[in-house]
């Protein structure tokens, strides 16, 4: 039955992909990285929206532990916290309350910059910060003429300081989504494999050819973070096949996700990503030999290769590792590299 179903939704994701999409001009221009360095060359951040309008599929998770992998890679990162419950805030630490100036202003006070919302989190790591008050944006923002480009415009000031924006969405495809995907170069997809995640998928992949088609033509939708992944079941082996044959249809096409892959490595499941938010600390700062840790290292490096352009990244992806709770049955150099 699961699989019946599973083909069915992938009949749904095939239905929205071609006929919408033949219109889309090629992708951004890449902005490479000098080799050996894991430095961004230029003038410009590239801008990470992590979105799934599906809750609690690990994009906070993956916001702030990539974002603090890239960072200790000598990456110069600001997260910014697009949801109104203000994970990523806690996560790092920082409480909504005690901060003067957050997102939420910079919708809605042209005076405020958003030099005056960012925060220091650790080396080389920023925030700009979220509050509950940012679900009220939506409706206030409803009569401004160019409300999907709002914090795009006001970022413009500070970009020159970061290699790397990494914003995290609320789990809706409202205009807060639009926001980040009117400023983002590129889409990371965290999802759990399983068969109705792919018609989450479909509806996200839609989503952003339409800003594609209106605000942000060169945006593209670049990988699938698995996250808590359990490789051992059939389950996720065949959602993960379902969805690499998916994206490898799209290759050659002009659609915004021709270059999506599947990212190495999976994250695992792991308690200490789980635990770490309690105590406002990434999982590095928390638990630096945890699987959790492991993983998400491999995976920023994964990240850079890609943006490098070197070939291991650009391989057909195999997964490294085989997780269960909490043990590694096999390994690979990559995932057994250690936070620097
Ligand atoms: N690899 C993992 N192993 C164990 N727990 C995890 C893992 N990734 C995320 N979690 C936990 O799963 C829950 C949901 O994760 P997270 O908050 O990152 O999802 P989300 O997509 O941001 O949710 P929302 O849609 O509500 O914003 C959290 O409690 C988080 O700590
Ligand atoms: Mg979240």
């Amino acid at each position: 039955m699961a699989v019946s179903v599973m083909l069915d939704t992938q009949r749904t994701v095939a239905r929205t992909r071609v006929p919408k999409f033949t219109q889309y001009r090629s992708g951004p221009v890449r902005k490479t990285l000098p080799e050996g360095r894991g430095a961004i060359l230029g003038p410009m951040p590239r801008v990470i929206a992590m979105m799934n309008q599906k809750g609690g599929v690990g994009k906070t998770t993956s916001a702030v532990n990539l974002a603090a992998a890239l960072a200790a890679s000598g990456q110069r990162v600001c997260l910014i916290d697009l949801d109104p419950q203000a994970h990523m805030t806690l996560h790092v630490g920082l409480d909504p309350e005690a901060i003067e100036c957050t997102v939420y202003d910079l919708f809605t006070d042209p005076t405020r910059s958003a030099a005056e919302a960012v925060v220091n989190v650790d080396e080389r790591l920023d925030a700009i910060v979220s509050e509950t008050d940012l679900a009220a944006a939506e409706s206030e923002l409803s009569q401004h003429s160019d409300r999907q480009r709002i914090l795009a415009e006001s970022f413009k000031s500070i970009e020159d300081r970061y290699d790397v924006v990494m914003i995290d969405c609320p789990p809706s495809l409202g205009v807060l989504t639009i926001n980040a995907l009117s400023m983002a170069d590129e889409v990371l997809v965290p999802m759990q494999a399983h068969f109705l995640a792919l018609q989450g998928v479909s509806k996200l992949l839609e989503t952003v050819g339409l800003v594609c088609q209106s605000v942000n033509p060169g945006l593209e939708v670049t990988g699938i973070i698995l996250c808590m992944h359990e490789r051992h079941t059939n389950l996720a082996r065949e959602v993960v096949e379902d969805l690499k044959t998916f994206f490898e249809e799209s290759r050659g096409t002009d659609a915004p996700w021709r270059n999506c892959r599947v990212l190495e490595p999976p994250i695992r499941r792991n308690i200490k990503l789980a635990e770490a938010p309690s105590f406002g600390q990434t999982i590095f700062q928390y638990e630096p030999a945890s699987h959790g840790a492991t993983d998400y290292t491999a995976l920023a490096s994964f990240v850079i290769d890609g943006w490098n352009g070197t070939s291991d990244a650009a391989a057909p992806n195999e997964p490294p590792v085989v997780e269960t709770e909490d043990q590694v049955v096999a390994t690979d150099a990559s995932s057994a590299r250690k936070t620097s």
